[in-house]
């Protein structure tokens, strides 16, 4: 195992109805100003938007409010908040939604302390500041709820990139599982293949002897098998949601990842297609995945042959441990399958001819992504032609 140091500050507060002690929670950490952000109006139509300001009036702190994040998040409306913040004075930020919208609250907590355009910090400036963060989920995928990640989509480009920082893990965050049964199938569907594709990231290492984190990765993926098909049968299943949305935390909040190298190409090689066909990340994950994956096996197959056994209990296969490994690969997509998700460019309604513009905007040039195998751009190529 490598060394490493793990930082997870962030308080949960989980279980049902604990969104009414918002309040209290913004006052234990110091707000006094709020800006609610939030995105297109689920959370207007559920009544969650009113619940929780109400318990910020009851706790007698300021907000003001700023809605309007869409999917794969947006630079634009992150220059508005920006503004508002600095106009308004602003010393917190609560996030009401899903990933996105908790990406946008990050993005503009790190512009409004800073005199620069918060673009810097997506282009691999050092984070050092940035004013706190707070959560109520309604979307178990992304894991932003308790991740340094912020994803966001500059217009100019339509470039998806990411921001990391221990100061970008939110302050607090309300997980209550009933808040997530509104979820439409297909987003509770993208939402597992995220949280499982969290944790495949970590698990495919060339790190040896970390059988603590691959037995917690192995825990989590069996968990989203388990769970997913029964919020797919009934959406209003409480535990089954309440373990969905603890393990979307754990799947991203490192803590299965420490101590061991890291891969995230997949997760790379799926931003391009989300910034260009602004499809959900989590469907461009199941196409991704795959493919990443049958390019890659043939550096460690016993590691794909032991994710075959633990994970999809494949028989192991000692003459010829290639074959158990492929198993592993085909379970894996006849479960997307199985959930409703792509596993093709096609389904996604993506196309070929579009890879030499997901090669442009990757912008890998002569340099390597990836660490289970370090990928070329020819590599990358090849990787986008095996998912058509
Ligand atoms: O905008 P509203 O009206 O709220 O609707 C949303 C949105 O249309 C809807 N929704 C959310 N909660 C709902 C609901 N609908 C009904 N009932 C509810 N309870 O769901 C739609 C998708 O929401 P979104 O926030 O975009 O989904 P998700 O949570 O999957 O976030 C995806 C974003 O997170 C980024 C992705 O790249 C993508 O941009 N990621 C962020 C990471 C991080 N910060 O650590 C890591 C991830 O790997 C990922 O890259
Ligand atoms: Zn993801």
């Amino acid at each position: 195992m490598n060394n490493f140091n793990f930082y997870s500050p962030t308080y949960f507060v989980f279980g049902k109805e604990r969104e009414n002690e918002t309040g209290k929670y913004v006052s234990r950490f110091g707000g006094k100003k709020v800006l609610i952000h939030y995105g297109s109006g689920s959370v207007v139509r559920s009544g969650l938007l009113d619940r929780v300001k109400k318990s910020l009036q009851e706790a007698s702190i300021e907000f003001c409010e700023l809605g309007g994040v869409v999917p794969n998040p947006r630079s634009g409306l992150v220059y508005k908040g920006v503004e508002i913040c600095k106009c308004e004075k602003v010393d917190f930020i609560l996030a009401v939604g899903g990933g996105s919208v908790i990406d946008s609250a990050k993005a503009i907590a790190l512009g409004a302390v800073y005199d620069g355009d918060f673009w810097d910090f997506y282009n691999g400036k050092r984070v050092e500041k940035a004013l706190p963060v707070a959560t109520i989920l309604t979307l178990t995928a992304a894991g932003s709820e308790g991740s340094t990640g912020s994803v966001i989509t500059h217009e100019n480009g339509m470039l998806k990139r990411a921001a990391n920082s221990d100061l970008l893990r939110p302050v607090f965050s309300i997980l209550n599982p009933e808040l997530t049964c509104s979820l439409p199938a297909y987003q509770t569907a993208c939402g597992a293949t995220d949280m499982m594709a969290h944790v495949m990231e970590r698990y495919f290492t060339n790190t040896k002897n970390v059988e603590i984190t691959d037995r917690l990765c192995e825990g989590i993926l069996l968990t989203v098998i388990n769970e997913t098909p029964k919020v797919l049968a009934d959406p209003n299943n409480y535990d089954a949601r309440a373990n969905l949305m603890w393990a979307g935390m754990v799947a991203h909040n490192d803590i299965c990842g420490v101590g061991r190298e890291q891969d995230w190409s997949s997760h790379n090689l799926e931003h391009e297609l989300s910034g260009l066909y602004d499809v959900a990340h989590g469907a461009g994950l199941a196409v991704m995945f795959p493919a990443w994956m049958k390019y890659v096996m043939n550096n460690d197959v016993n590691r794909f042959a032991q994710f075959a056994v633990r994970v999809w209990g494949c028989e192991m296969d000692f003459q010829n441990p290639e074959n158990t490994a492929r198993k592993g690969i085909e379970k894996y997509e006849q479960f997307m399958t199985s959930i409703g998700m792509p596993i093709r460019f096609s389904q996604l309604g993506a196309k070929a001819e579009d890879i030499p513009a997901l090669i442009k905007t990757l912008a890998l040039g002569s340099n390597t992504m990836g660490s289970f195998v370090k990928l070329t751009e020819d590599d990358c190529r090849k990787i986008y032609e095996l998912a058509v």
